[in-house]
């Protein structure tokens, strides 16, 4: 198993993909995506995802979230089925789809629509978990792109999920802000305990990040290329020698090989 230096690990969900296969119908023709996929996420994990463009990983998130049922397989979390989406797992994208007619305040408060359980006080503690006491009443017109990323997280996170899919949650940040959320996000984690799966295509995010990064890829359906623990203390020196290693170890599973 692989050791994670989160407090509250009993809080995550266990995932359990077991031979999944999947893919999809187009021109007629069933195109495979994941073949035979078996994967074990334990509870408490930060798994990052990496792999070429159309590989499947956002396919893979989807399955989690039980917003899509493989084609064969099965997919358990903590022991039962996955039968479709539920407020315990929360996939959050690349764009922050706020609604703009709605405050900040607003907009973390409609996630609390899949409970029914209104609560302002529920609400104004997740905008000051992320970082936004002072914009409470804002428009997310007048938030930059990290900011309104942070609103996206507050209200992926204001029905305490036990498991967080995260699919290039800062994909469309400048490389600044995304250093921040990184660190912002790694405490969350720390401090919430959830098990969290981030599709990312930056490798540097994975290792700062991750308790084990995983590649998917393959000629044709995909499947797991390799899956590496990373069990160095956090915060993690970017550029450590074991950072720098790993980072050659995992680029060379994606297909860039050291120049010689
Ligand atoms: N609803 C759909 N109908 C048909 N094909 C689909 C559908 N969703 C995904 N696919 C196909 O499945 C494959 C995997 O797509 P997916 O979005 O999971 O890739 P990805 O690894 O997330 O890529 P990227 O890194 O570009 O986001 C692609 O070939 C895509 O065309
Ligand atoms: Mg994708």
């Amino acid at each position: 198993m692989v050791s994670t230096q989160n407090n509250h690990a009993g809080g995550g969900l266990t995932v359990h993909l077991d031979t999944i296969h999947h893919g999809y119908r187009l021109d007629g023709a069933f195109r495979p995506v994941l073949d035979a996929l078996d994967l074990r996420i334990e509870a408490g994990e930060f798994v990052a995802l990496l792999g070429p463009s159309g590989c499947g990983k956002s396919t893979l998130l989807r399955l989690i979230a039980g917003l899509e049922e493989p084609v064969s397989g099965w997919i358990r979390a903590d022991g039962h089925p996955v039968r479709g989406p539920g407020p315990d797992r929360i996939l959050m994208f690349q764009d922050p789809t706020l609604y703009p007619w709605r405050t900040v305040f607003q907009n973390v408060a409609l996630a609390q629509d899949i409970t029914g359980k209104h609560d302002a006080a529920a609400v104004d503690a997740a905008i000051r978990l992320v970082g936004l006491d002072g914009f409470r009443d804002a428009w997310p017109h007048q938030l930059s792109g990290g900011m309104a990323q942070r609103v996206a997280l507050a209200r992926a996170l204001i029905n305490q999920p036990r498991l967080l899919l995260l699919d290039e949650p800062l994909g469309k940040l400048d490389a600044l802000t995304r250093l921040t959320l990184q660190t912002e996000l790694m405490n969350l984690w720390k401090k919430r305990g959830f098990t969290a799966v981030m599709v990312t295509h930056d490798v540097d995010e994975a290792l700062f990040l991750a308790t084990r990064v995983i590649t998917l890829g393959g000629a044709g359906s995909s499947v797991v290329l390799s899956d590496i623990a990373i069990d160095e203390k956090q915060p993690r020196d970017r550029d450590s020698p074991r950072m720098i290693d790993l980072r050659r170890r995992i680029l060379e599973q994606l297909g860039f090989p050291p120049l010689t």
